[in-house]
């Protein structure tokens, strides 16, 4: 049976650095019996956690697996968070499926039945992950993070362009400082390096009277997926932080960086604080001020310079023949950036 204790314990193991902890110092910290401590530190090594034990100074976490583990998660966001003094319920429930269908469908399914806003659901594969507008969207065994936040931000629906927007903002500042790669957002959501496509986010919300009871955000990064991952057809238009920066990359920790970013973001745009974050998406973005081509959802081609950004998060486009058109997000592709 799974200790209760992991987080609590990893969360120690996390705080103390380097330095090395007692079991009887685990124990007294986290009020648990000796016994305790030792089951969750064998249940750790199980799970692939190197945790040596020396006689005289105790434990030392060595090692950290390279899957993500629930229990793992929240507590290396709540040592970042207990940093930051980060009161956010973002990560507060973390799931983390195997195999899901699409972690959007999972996120959904969980707000009907009254799951809190905070709860994010990732899946080490999708047999059915999507992207915009019907994509498939590939999402291979513990390559990626392919994940999905539950929201509630009592917001009307006019603003679910803001909430792509603050994602894409959160994606990028994190896998930017952590990745070190020149990571830039194409409008509306797409993560981009060096020209490829590495990540996206969907956002999908329920609908009620004009209000949004909940927003999914679902996100999808390629983390260490190989060029021979991609069908044929992306292999040029789609990359991976790995491909880009020829190196692999640990998953739990950059996942636990675009949640801590996101917590950021979110606790900004409740605060009515979209100006500050329409500001970063400016300077993240890679669309403003290029000749674009785009497919409306009306079956229109448009082409134009990419103008501007509205205070909703809509796209101001200045056609070839001088009108300004204003395309909100999610109802169009983007053909090419020249
Ligand atoms: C896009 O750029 O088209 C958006 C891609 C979003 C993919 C993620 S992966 C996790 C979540 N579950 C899904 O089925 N889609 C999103």
């Amino acid at each position: 049976m799974a200790s209760t204790n992991l987080e609590k314990i990893l969360l120690a193991l996390y705080g103390v650095g380097s330095q090395p902890v007692t079991a009887t110092q685990l124990a007294e910290r986290l009020q648990i019996s000796h016994k305790e401590v030792q089951n969750a530190v064998e249940e750790l090594g199980q799970l692939g956690f190197v945790i040596e034990e020396h006689p005289q100074t105790g434990y030392h976490l060595i090692e950290t697996p390279d899957i993500l583990i629930a229990d793992d998660l929240k507590a290396r966001l709540a040592k970042k968070r207990i940093s930051a003094k980060d009161p956010s319920p973002i990560g507060n429930e973390i799931l983390v499926f195997k195999k899901t269908t699409s972690t959007n469908d999972v996120a959904q399914r969980l707000a009907r039945e009254g799951y809190p806003e905070g709860v994010v659901i990732f899946a080490e594969s999708q047999s059915d992950g999507r992207g915009r507008q019907g994509r498939k969207w590939i999402s291979p065994a513990n390559k990626g993070l392919w994940f999905t936040l539950l929201l509630r931000p009592k917001v009307s629906m006019q603003v679910v362009s803001q909430l792509t927007m603050i994602s894409g903002v959160a994606v990028v500042t994190a896998l930017r400082k952590s990745t070190g790669l020149p990571l830039s957002i194409k409008w509306p959501n797409d993560i981009q390096c060096y020209g490829r496509k590495i990540g996206g986010v969907l956002v999908e919300a329920g609908w009620e009277k004009q209000e949004m009871p909940y927003a999914a955000i679902g996100i999808g990064i390629n983390v260490n997926i190989e060029k021979a991952d991609f069908p044929e057809e992306l292999r040029d238009i789609a990359s991976s932080l790995k491909i880009e920066a020829d190196k692999f990359f640990h998953p739990p920790t950059l996942a636990t960086d675009i949640l801590f970013e996101f917590a950021h973001c979110y606790a900004l745009f409740l605060q009515g604080n979209f100006t500050d974050l329409l500001e970063q998406w400016i300077e993240l973005d890679q669309t403003l001020g290029k000749q674009i081509s785009l497919i409306h959802q009306d079956g229109r081609h448009i082409r134009g310079l990419a103008s501007n950004i509205d205070p909703d998060g809509a796209l101001l486009l200045r056609t070839d023949d001088g009108r300004i058109e204003r395309i909100v997000a999610g109802e169009v592709s983007l053909e090419k950036v020249d």
